[in-house]
């Protein structure tokens, strides 16, 4: 079947939708009415439905004070209970995570092994460190067990966790502590990547030279390499922890406390602290996990992102725990030893739910085009995306060798933002496209505005894609910069005289008003699933001593969806230089990228060029930059630039 533009659409699988939670479109249509008609009430019944209170709420929606808008006021709370006590009646002894290390090491913990983990290490928190309520800690982890307790016994005591992804630089985690000025840091001495170790330790040593807030860390002894002691600062989570009482009281939290931080690219100036609190965020957290990958109680499913970007929160941890699931820690590459690493996982482990980011299934698809025929497959039903468009070879690849043309593909689109799932097919209801996020989710607003009018645009128009009223799990600021909140989000796009909340992302309707995204309208760049701002990688590149201006686009890539490009200016002609090339060259500006950001942001391609187009206000013309590092046809109207000349010498140079 196809849609009126040809596009093929694949419906659900019959005997699936028959169990599945929402099992056909009408059923999705009277949700998403019932939210449209009665927009508190709907949020009301399943926050009392899915949350466990300490104490009631008395309001379920203020807005008095929007875009700081407050849910489930007066509600009193804890995460880590909803994730992991409440269980314990009837989950004790079912399996709550499964790791699996690099070198094929297995480890498993039930909920009630869980519990006393999350409280040990809760206890060390508070006893051995006298971290409080409110108290930033900073968790810069390898993918371990230990990384989910930490984050969980945070939440049992209140304090705010704010994750670094290890991929990231001494300089871009000293960033990150500063802006939240973390109190504690938790890390490993490191872990292991394709059979060999690895280290975080030394990063987090350099991070900390000089003034900092830090005063103590914490470092989970994992590859056992040698390390550096600083005595008084670092202690042993793996000494420490023999010693932790297994019970630790959970704190009752409000429900608009904040549970964590995670700092993001945004188009301008640093990685800003995206705050999320209690009730909102883990209430959509464990609705998604139900609705979007259908878990069923006996369902193991697996999510391979990283706990250091929102998807390894909501989709490792918070989301399937707070519904009682079978969640997998995956600390290894999916391609080592081989590309069929995955599958091999999914046939051992009986996965049901996999979950995984485009790029990923590219480099999956080329480096392993026949590995999954090597394995069985049949326990997989459904099969998730998220990050990044999904072209539809890449799409078509995961559809019929993966799913073996039965599984439904969820296209989940969303962001550190939003905190969950915002627009998605739901797997026993919903006709999927290739590549299209296709309906938001129940509960939620989402529209394609036209940003001059803020009117819904019409079929195949082009829009931004925005959310008009808020939700629970929506980003509640950032972090010690309201204003940056309110700038960010609310100041683009105005529907019927109020500000709505804008992604920064463009969409656009089909005639069946399914939602396809177009990308990013500002200078943030995606990069394998990973959100990069232009503007940080150009503020790295300028910190090399001979670069004097520079400008970074992105540029479609085979494997990574978008990689980076950049066109430096040099304040000396390379010959006088003392690189002997442009590759030299580009080889120690990239490594100017690597200290300041990390690997994620080095550059795949770089131009040394005489000038850059600029308006004459001196404004760089990032659109222009962006079609030649396409490729493309320069089709706008050059006369007003400060140097028109300067297109041409740049298209030549290509
Ligand atoms: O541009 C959109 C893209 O990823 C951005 C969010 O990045 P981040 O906050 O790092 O979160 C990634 C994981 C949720 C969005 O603004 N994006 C995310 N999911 C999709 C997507 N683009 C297209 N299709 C998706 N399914």
């Amino acid at each position: 079947m196809s849609d009126k533009h040809h596009r093929q659409i694949y419906q659900p699988n019959r005997e699936y939708a028959k169990d599945a939670r929402i099992k056909n479109m009408c059923e999705y249509q009277d949700l998403t009415r019932w939210a449209e008609e009665d927009y508190e009430g709907f949020w009301d019944s399943y926050a009392k439905e899915k949350i466990d209170w300490i104490e009631p709420y008395h309001t379920v929606l203020d807005e008095s004070n929007t875009p700081f808008v407050r849910w489930f006021e007066g509600g009193k709370l804890n995460v880590a209970e909803q994730c992991v006590d409440r269980h314990l009646d009837v989950r004790k002894n079912k399996a709550a995570i499964i790791f699996e290390g690099d070198r094929g090491d297995k480890q498993m913990v039930t909920y009630l092994e869980l519990y006393y983990n999350v409280n040990k290490m809760a206890n060390l928190l508070k006893n051995e460190f006298g971290v409080k309520k409110g108290d930033r800690v900073v968790i810069y982890m390898p993918m371990l067990l230990e990384s989910a307790y930490a984050m969980l016994a945070c939440a049992r005591i209140g304090a705010i966790h704010s994750i670094v992804f290890g991929g990231f630089s001494a300089e871009a985690l000293r960033d990150r502590i500063e802006d939240a000025e973390a109190k504690v840091v938790i890390t490993a001495d490191g872990a292991y990547r394709k059979n060999k170790p690895y280290m975080l330790k030394p990063v987090v040593d350099k991070a900390l030279e000089g003034k900092t807030p830090v005063e103590k860390v914490c470092v989970v002894e994992r590859n056992g390499e040698d390390i550096t002691w600083v005595p008084g600062r670092d202690y042993s989570y793996n000494e420490l922890i023999k010693q932790q009482s297994p019970v630790c009281a959970a704190e009752p939290m409000d429900a608009e406390d904040p549970l964590f931080l995670l700092y993001t690219s945004g188009s301008t100036g640093q990685p800003k602290g995206v705050q999320h609190n209690q009730a909102g965020y883990i209430l959509w957290a464990q609705m998604t996990m139900e609705w979007v990958f259908d878990v069923k109680e006996n369902d193991t499913y697996w999510c391979t992102a990283d706990i250091g970007w929102i998807t390894g929160h909501t989709y490792i941890v918070y989301g399937p725990l707070a519904m009682g699931a079978t969640t997998i820690m995956f600390e290894g590459v999916p391609t080592y030893p081989d590309a069929g690493r995955p599958w091999k996982m999914v046939e051992e482990y009986k996965i049901n739910q996999f979950y995984t980011a485009p790029t990923a299934i590219r480099v999956l698809h080329k480096m392993g085009e026949n590995e999954p025929a090597k394995y069985d497959l049949s326990s997989l039903k459904v099969l998730g995306t998220v990050g990044e468009p999904i072209d539809p070879p890449a799409w078509k690849w995961y559809y019929e060798e993966i799913g073996n043309s039965k599984c439904a593909i969820v296209d989940t689109y969303w962001q550190t933002e939003t905190g969950g799932h915002m627009i998605s097919p739901l797997p026993g209801a919903t006709p999927i496209k290739p590549g299209c996020a296709t309906l938001p989710l129940p509960g939620i607003m989402g529209e394609v505005l036209n940003p001059e009018t803020g009117e819904k645009v019409e079929a195949y128009e082009g829009g931004y894609m925005c959310v008009t009223r808020p939700w629970p799990s929506m980003i509640r600021g950032v972090w010690g910069d309201p204003e940056r909140f309110q700038k960010s989000y609310f100041g683009d796009v105005v529907k019927d005289g109020k500000p709505v909340y804008f992604t920064g992302d463009g969409a656009i309707y089909d005639d069946d008003g399914y939602i396809t995204i177009t990308g990013r309208t500002d200078d943030v760049i995606n990069v394998s699933g990973h959100r990069m701002g232009t503007a940080e990688v150009e503020a790295a590149i300028l910190k090399h001593d001979d670069v004097a201006e520079v400008a970074v686009v992105g540029k479609p890539h085979e494997l990574k969806g978008e990689g980076i490009f950049a066109y430096v200016v040099l304040k000396t002609a390379l010959d006088d230089a003392i690189y002997s090339d442009n590759i030299d060259m580009m080889k120690a500006i990239n490594g100017v990228i690597k200290k300041e950001i990390g690997n994620i942001a080095v550059c795949d391609q770089m131009l040394f060029v005489p000038g850059l187009p600029k308006t004459r206000s001196g404004k760089i013309m990032r659109r222009i930059l962006r079609a030649i590092a396409k490729g493309e046809l320069i089709t706008q109207d050059t006369s007003t630039l400060e140097d028109p000349s300067i297109v041409t010498t740049i298209e030549a140079m290509v």
